[in-house]
């Protein structure tokens, strides 16, 4: 009978036979269908693979570093394109949420099309789509929503014969099967949905490198408590959000002027409504002590209880 086992093989050689000796780009986002499409395209063509990895500086904490570690074991061209300063610059004075996604779009694609214009000739674009990208794409809400949420949209500024998507048959949770079939390591395979524009949308207004990384520390704790009360299948998405409201709070005998920084937890199947998750108290004290504790320039801390509808998942 069926295994995932029995897919990849065929996978790969059906991969081998299209591409032959030609030439294949891939657009990795670090997500889990991206990732997965690479570490298969990777095993069956090897070297004859670019992956232009786009890093925008607005991911989580070590996500750059952790994504390119778990490409190592392949002998591809693996391209890691370091663009937080451009990034920056681009979005220094930004504050309205569409503008920001405008311009992560746009310099995304420039940055991408630069770093694949310097390897020439491409044969073959691979696009991470899996089944139910397949079905949505048709027409009605989902089709709209993930048509604005998908950063860049076809790539037709690349040359390319013909695009390859190795995973348009399979449902999330056998494309995370696939990936562990492939030796990908688990904070690949089960990663959380995870913005295009990055934490550029959870800083709320104005984004800068301070904002960012102190944002990046508290959602480190944030995940890290969770993962260490084994809280991870109750929830679909959790992360913080860098509120842009500052506080009076008090530390030893100061009085502190701060920011409030937010936690945001749904449980949902399709994201398109979500309810908000039963955080135990103990738990979200435990984040909150340590946020306070280990975080600068956070005094304050609130929990989101709203669900979806009214509230979005993100706050901008
Ligand atoms: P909302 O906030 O609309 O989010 O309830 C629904 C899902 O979409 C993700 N999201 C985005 N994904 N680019 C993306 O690639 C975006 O601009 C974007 N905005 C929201 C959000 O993280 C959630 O999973």
């Amino acid at each position: 009978d069926w295994t995932m086992g029995d897919y990849k093989e065929t996978a790969i050689r059906q991969i081998r036979e299209k591409v032959g000796d030609g030439k294949v780009l891939l657009a990795l986002s670090g997500g889990v269908d991206s990732s997965v499409a690479a570490a298969l395209v990777a095993e069956a063509v090897g070297s004859q693979l670019t992956c232009v990895f786009v890093d925008h500086g607005l991911m989580r904490l070590n996500e750059g570093d952790e994504v390119e570690e778990a490409f190592k074991k392949w002998d591809i061209n693996f391209v890691r394109a370091n663009a937080e300063e451009l990034f920056l610059s681009k979005l220094s004075g930004v504050s309205e949420p569409e503008r920001k996604r405008k311009i992560i779009g746009e310099e995304f694609i420039r940055v991408f099309e630069a770093e694949a214009k310097k390897i020439g000739q491409v044969d073959y674009l691979v696009q991470g789509t899996i089944y139910p990208d397949v079905i949505e794409s048709g027409t009605g809400d989902a089709a709209v929503i993930k048509s604005h949420h998908n950063v860049g949209g076809l790539p037709d500024y690349v040359d390319f014969k013909e695009i390859i998507e190795p995973l348009r048959m399979l449902f999330k949770d056998e494309v995370r099967q696939l990936g562990r079939e492939l030796g990908l390591p688990e904070y690949l395979v089960m990663r959380q949905p995870f913005p295009g524009p990055g934490l550029a949308i959870r800083v709320i207004g104005e984004v800068t490198k301070d904002k960012l990384d102190t944002l990046r520390l508290a959602d480190f704790i944030f995940r890290d408590e969770i993962a260490k009360a084994h809280l991870e299948g109750t929830m679909n998405q959790y992360f913080a959000v860098l509120t842009n409201m500052r506080s009076v709070g008090v530390m030893g005998d100061g009085r502190t002027y701060d920011y409030t920084l937010a936690l945001r937890s749904v449980t949902t199947t399709d994201f398109m409504t979500a309810d908000w998750t039963r955080i135990p108290y103990e738990v979200l004290d435990r984040i909150s002590v340590r946020i306070v504790n280990e975080v600068p320039h956070i005094n304050r801390i609130v929990y989101d209880i709203t669900s979806k509808p009214p509230a979005t998942i993100e706050w901008e």
